[in-house]
Protein backbone atom coordinates (compact mmCIF):
# COMPACT_ATOMS: atom_id res chain seq x y z
CA UNK A 1 0.00 0.00 0.00
CA UNK A 2 1.67 3.20 -0.97
CA UNK A 3 1.00 6.42 1.48
CA UNK A 4 0.87 9.77 0.07
CA UNK A 5 2.32 12.97 1.42
CA UNK A 6 0.03 15.16 3.33
CA UNK A 7 -0.48 18.94 2.64
CA UNK A 8 -1.04 21.56 4.84
CA UNK A 9 -1.70 25.35 5.11
CA UNK A 10 1.08 27.08 6.02
CA UNK A 11 -1.82 29.67 8.21
CA UNK A 12 -2.78 27.37 10.16
CA UNK A 13 0.26 26.14 11.56
CA UNK A 14 0.68 28.88 13.84
CA UNK A 15 4.43 29.57 15.77
CA UNK A 16 3.72 27.60 19.07
CA UNK A 17 0.52 27.07 18.64
CA UNK A 18 -1.70 24.04 18.21
CA UNK A 19 -0.31 21.21 16.55
CA UNK A 20 -1.90 19.82 13.81
CA UNK A 21 -2.87 16.02 13.52
CA UNK A 22 -2.86 13.34 11.09
CA UNK A 23 -3.30 9.57 10.62
CA UNK A 24 -0.91 6.96 10.03
CA UNK A 25 -2.55 4.12 8.74
CA UNK A 26 0.69 1.97 7.95
CA UNK A 27 1.11 2.14 11.97
CA UNK A 28 -1.92 0.85 12.80
CA UNK A 29 -6.13 1.83 12.84
CA UNK A 30 -5.48 4.63 15.61
CA UNK A 31 -2.20 5.76 15.17
CA UNK A 32 -1.80 9.55 14.57
CA UNK A 33 1.07 12.01 14.38
CA UNK A 34 1.23 15.83 15.00
CA UNK A 35 3.27 18.81 13.39
CA UNK A 36 3.92 21.97 15.05
CA UNK A 37 5.29 25.10 14.14
CA UNK A 38 8.71 26.00 15.89
CA UNK A 39 10.88 29.26 15.35
CA UNK A 40 9.59 29.42 11.99
CA UNK A 41 10.18 25.67 11.16
CA UNK A 42 7.47 22.51 10.99
CA UNK A 43 8.40 19.62 12.99
CA UNK A 44 6.04 16.58 12.66
CA UNK A 45 6.44 12.94 14.95
CA UNK A 46 4.60 10.31 15.78
CA UNK A 47 1.72 11.09 18.43
CA UNK A 48 2.75 8.52 20.70
CA UNK A 49 4.70 9.33 24.11
CA UNK A 50 8.04 7.59 24.19
CA UNK A 51 7.45 6.65 27.44
CA UNK A 52 4.34 4.55 27.75
CA UNK A 53 2.64 4.56 24.24
CA UNK A 54 -0.12 6.73 23.97
CA UNK A 55 -1.08 9.89 22.75
CA UNK A 56 1.28 13.46 24.16
CA UNK A 57 -2.02 15.52 23.56
CA UNK A 58 -4.96 15.39 26.23
CA UNK A 59 -6.59 18.00 24.42
CA UNK A 60 -6.32 17.56 20.78
CA UNK A 61 -4.15 19.94 19.42
CA UNK A 62 -2.04 20.48 22.80
CA UNK A 63 1.43 19.68 22.38
CA UNK A 64 3.28 22.25 24.12
CA UNK A 65 3.87 23.48 27.46
CA UNK A 66 2.67 26.21 29.71
CA UNK A 67 6.11 27.99 28.79
CA UNK A 68 5.76 26.87 24.62
CA UNK A 69 9.63 26.19 24.58
CA UNK A 70 9.15 21.93 24.81
CA UNK A 71 6.43 19.24 23.52
CA UNK A 72 4.53 17.79 26.46
CA UNK A 73 2.87 14.40 27.17
CA UNK A 74 -0.12 15.21 29.14
CA UNK A 75 -0.45 12.16 30.78
CA UNK A 76 2.70 12.24 33.35
CA UNK A 77 4.71 15.41 32.05
CA UNK A 78 7.52 13.81 29.46
CA UNK A 79 9.13 17.11 27.75
CA UNK A 80 10.51 17.06 24.51
CA UNK A 81 12.43 19.42 22.19
CA UNK A 82 10.62 20.34 19.31
CA UNK A 83 13.36 20.16 17.36
CA UNK A 84 14.64 16.86 18.12
CA UNK A 85 12.08 15.23 19.67
CA UNK A 86 14.92 14.27 22.58
CA UNK A 87 13.32 13.95 25.97
CA UNK A 88 14.75 16.56 28.21
CA UNK A 89 12.85 15.79 31.12
CA UNK A 90 10.42 13.06 32.99
CA UNK A 91 9.54 9.44 32.76
CA UNK A 92 11.15 9.64 29.11
CA UNK A 93 14.68 9.97 29.83
CA UNK A 94 17.16 8.72 27.19
CA UNK A 95 14.24 7.87 24.53
CA UNK A 96 13.03 10.54 21.61
CA UNK A 97 9.87 10.95 19.85
CA UNK A 98 9.98 9.04 16.44
CA UNK A 99 10.42 12.45 13.69
CA UNK A 100 8.82 12.28 10.46
CA UNK A 101 9.93 14.20 7.12
CA UNK A 102 8.18 17.51 7.06
CA UNK A 103 8.83 20.37 4.44
CA UNK A 104 7.53 23.51 3.48
CA UNK A 105 7.40 25.60 0.48
CA UNK A 106 4.98 28.19 -0.74
CA UNK A 107 2.79 28.65 1.23
CA UNK A 108 2.47 24.89 1.92
CA UNK A 109 3.32 22.11 4.64
CA UNK A 110 3.94 19.16 3.41
CA UNK A 111 4.11 16.22 5.74
CA UNK A 112 6.23 13.37 3.74
CA UNK A 113 4.25 10.17 5.20
CA UNK A 114 5.40 8.28 1.68
CA UNK A 115 8.87 8.85 2.99
CA UNK A 116 8.39 7.83 6.64
S1 LIG B 1 2.81 8.42 29.04
FE1 LIG B 1 3.73 10.25 28.45
S2 LIG B 1 4.89 10.86 30.14
FE2 LIG B 1 4.17 8.90 30.61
Amino acid sequence: MSVASLKFDSEDLLEKGDGLRFDIPVLGPHATGFVVRFQGKPYAYVNRCAHVPIELDWEHGKFFNMTQEWLICATHGAMYSPQSGRCIAGPCQGKSLSPIPVSEQGGVVTVHLDQF
